[in-house]
C-alpha cells in the first residue's frame, strides 16, 4: 500500500514542452484516473511514475519515499499497458510468471536446461507456479494456461496483462488506457472488474484514460490534464458540476455544456440570445459573460420573454427517456442542446418554434479567461453546513 505525491513535474521532448509543473498527491488506496484528450501527456506522466521515462524537474514519491532515479523494479509498482505489451512466443502462464522470475531467480537460474540443476529453483519455480494459477483462477483465465496471446481475444489478453501486473503485488497498479482495445459491450463488463479488482486489493490505481465515461464510473478523483498541465483534480461529481475551468467544462459531459455569450444588465440580470435570465453575478453591468448551460438544465415552458430562451428546433435525437432537442436561437451560430424529457416533450417536430426556461442555479458562469466565475450563493457552500448540522 502507498501514497503517490508527484511534485512539480517538467518534461520536454527537444523543444517541444510536454508536461508542465504536474503536482498532484494521490493517497494510498485511492482510484485517480488521469482523463485528458490524446496528447495531452497522460502517457508521459504515466511512465515517469514508472521510472520508465525520467523527468526533466520535480520529483516523484512512493509510499513516502523519493523513487527519482530508481529503476522500474524496485518502484513497487506494476504497469498495465495499452497494447498489453505480451510476449507473443510465450504461453499465458509464462508471461503471467514472468516478473516473478525475473525477481525471484537469479540469471544462472534462469537459464533454460542448466538452471534447474541449480539449488532451490525447482522450489522457487513451484511457488511461482502456484501463484501464477491462483491469480488466473481469481481473473477467470485458468483454463487458457497453455495458450499464447494470438490464440486469445481482447477481453482475454486484457486479463492476462492485468494478471502479470496482480503477482507481483505492487503497492501502486499504474494502468494506461487498457480498455481502449476492446469493443463497447466488452469495455463496460472489464471496466466493473477493474472497478471490483481495486475494492478487493485495496491498493492506489492511476488509471489513464480519454474516455469520460470510465474516468466517471471508476474514480475516487478525476484529474483532467490539457496540454501537459493539469486543470483539476476533484471527485467525478465536482468536476462534472462544479467545474473550475471553462475548459474542464467543456471536455466533460455529453452532449457538450452549451455556451453562450452574455452581458449583466443590472444586479441579478444578465441579457443573452434575445432574452434575460435572473441569474445572480459577481460582475459590474455591461460585463461580458460566458454562461456555461448543461442540456439537462432547461426544461419545457409555453411562454417567451424574460426567463425563457425562443428558438427553433432543427434537430431532435430520440434517446428513450430523453430526447436531445437542437434549438437555432437568434444570434447564435450552434444550435443550443436541450435534454428534455420525452414524456413531457411529446409532439416536438423540426421548425417548430420553442421555448426552455433555464434552471438558475444550475448556470455556471465564466470570466473572459475561461476562469470560473462562483457566484457568492456557491462559495457560500458554507451556506449549505449549517442545515447539514441542525440535521445531524
Ligand atoms: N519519445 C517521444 N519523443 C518525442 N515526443 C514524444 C515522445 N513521447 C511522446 N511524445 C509527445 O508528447 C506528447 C504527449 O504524449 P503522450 O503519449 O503522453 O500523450 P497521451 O496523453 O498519452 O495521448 P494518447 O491519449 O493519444 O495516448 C505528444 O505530443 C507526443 O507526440
Ligand atoms: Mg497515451
Amino acid at each position: 500500500m502507498a501514497s503517490v505525491l508527484i511534485d512539480g513535474i517538467d518534461k520536454n521532448y527537444g523543444p517541444t514542452s510536454v508536461l508542465r509543473g504536474v503536482s498532484l498527491s494521490i493517497a494510498d488506496g485511492e482510484f485517480l484516473t488521469l482523463l485528458g484528450p490524446s496528447g495531452c501527456g497522460k502517457s508521459t506522466l504515466l511512465r515517469i511514475l514508472a521510472g520508465l521515462e525520467v523527468q526533466d524537474a520535480g520529483s516523484i514519491s512512493i509510499g513516502e519515499r523519493a523513487v527519482d532515479g530508481r529503476r522500474p523494479k524496485r518502484r513497487d509498482v506494476a504497469m498495465v499497458f495499452q497494447s498489453y505489451a505480451l510476449y507473443p512466443h510465450m504461453t499465458v502462464a509464462s508471461n503471467m510468471a514472468l516478473p516473478l522470475r525475473m525477481s525471484r531467480l537469479s540469471a544462472f537460474q534462469r537459464l533454460p536446461l542448466l538452471g534447474h540443476l541449480l539449488p532451490g529453483t525447482a522450489r522457487t519455480a513451484a511457488e511461482i507456479e502456484v501463484e501464477v494459477t491462483r491469480t488466473a483462477k481469481s481473473l477467470g483465465i485458468g483454463h487458457l494456461m497453455a495458450r499464447k496471446p494470438g490464440q486469445l481475444s481482447g477481453g482475454q489478453r486484457q486479463r492476462v496483462a492485468v494478471g502479470r501486473a496482480m503477482v507481483r503485488h505492487p503497492a501502486v497498479f499504474l494502468m494506461d488506457e487498457p480498455l481502449s482495445n476492446l469493443d463497447a459491450k466488452l469495455r463496460v463488463q472489464m471496466r466493473a472488474e477493474i472497478k471490483e479488482l481495486h475494492q478487493r486489493l485495496g491498493v492506489t490505481f492511476v488509471y489513464v484514460t480519454h474516455d469520460q465515461a470510465e474516468a466517471m464510473t471508476l474514480s475516487d478523483r478525476v484529474a483532467v490534464m490539457l496540454d501537459g498541465e493539469l486543470l483539476q483534480v476533484d471527485p467525478p461529481q465536482d468536476i462534472y458540476a462544479d467545474p473550475d475551468d471553462r475548459r474542464v467544462a467543456e471536455f466533460i459531459g455529453s452532449p457538450k455544456i452549451n455556451m453562450l455569450e452574455g452581458v449583466v444588465r443590472e444586479r441579478g440580470l444578465i441579457d443573452l440570445a434575445g432574452s434575460t435570465l435572473t441569474i445572480e453575478a459577481d460582475a459590474l453591468p455591461g460585463a461580458p459573460l460566458t454562461l456555461g448551460i448543461r442540456p439537462e438544465a432547461f426544461y419545457l415552458v409555453d411562454y417567451g420573454g424574460p426567463g425563457a430562451l425562443t428558438g427553433s428546433v432543427r434537430m431532435i435525437e430520440h434517446m428513450g427517456s430523453d430526447l436531445f432537442v437542437h434549438l437555432d436561437l437568434a444570434g447564435l451560430d450552434h444550435p443550443l442542446i436541450a435534454r428534455l424529457l420525452a414524456e413531457r416533450a411529446p409532439h416536438i417536430v423540426p421548425g417548430q418554434t420553442l421555448h426552455v426556461g433555464v434552471r438558475p442555479d444550475r448556470v455556471l458562469l465564466f470570466a473572459g479567461d475561461g476562469r470560473r466565475l462562483r457566484r457568492k450563493v456557491e462559495s457560500g457552500r458554507a451556506s449549505v453546513t449549517p442545515i447539514r448540522e441542525i440535521a445531524r
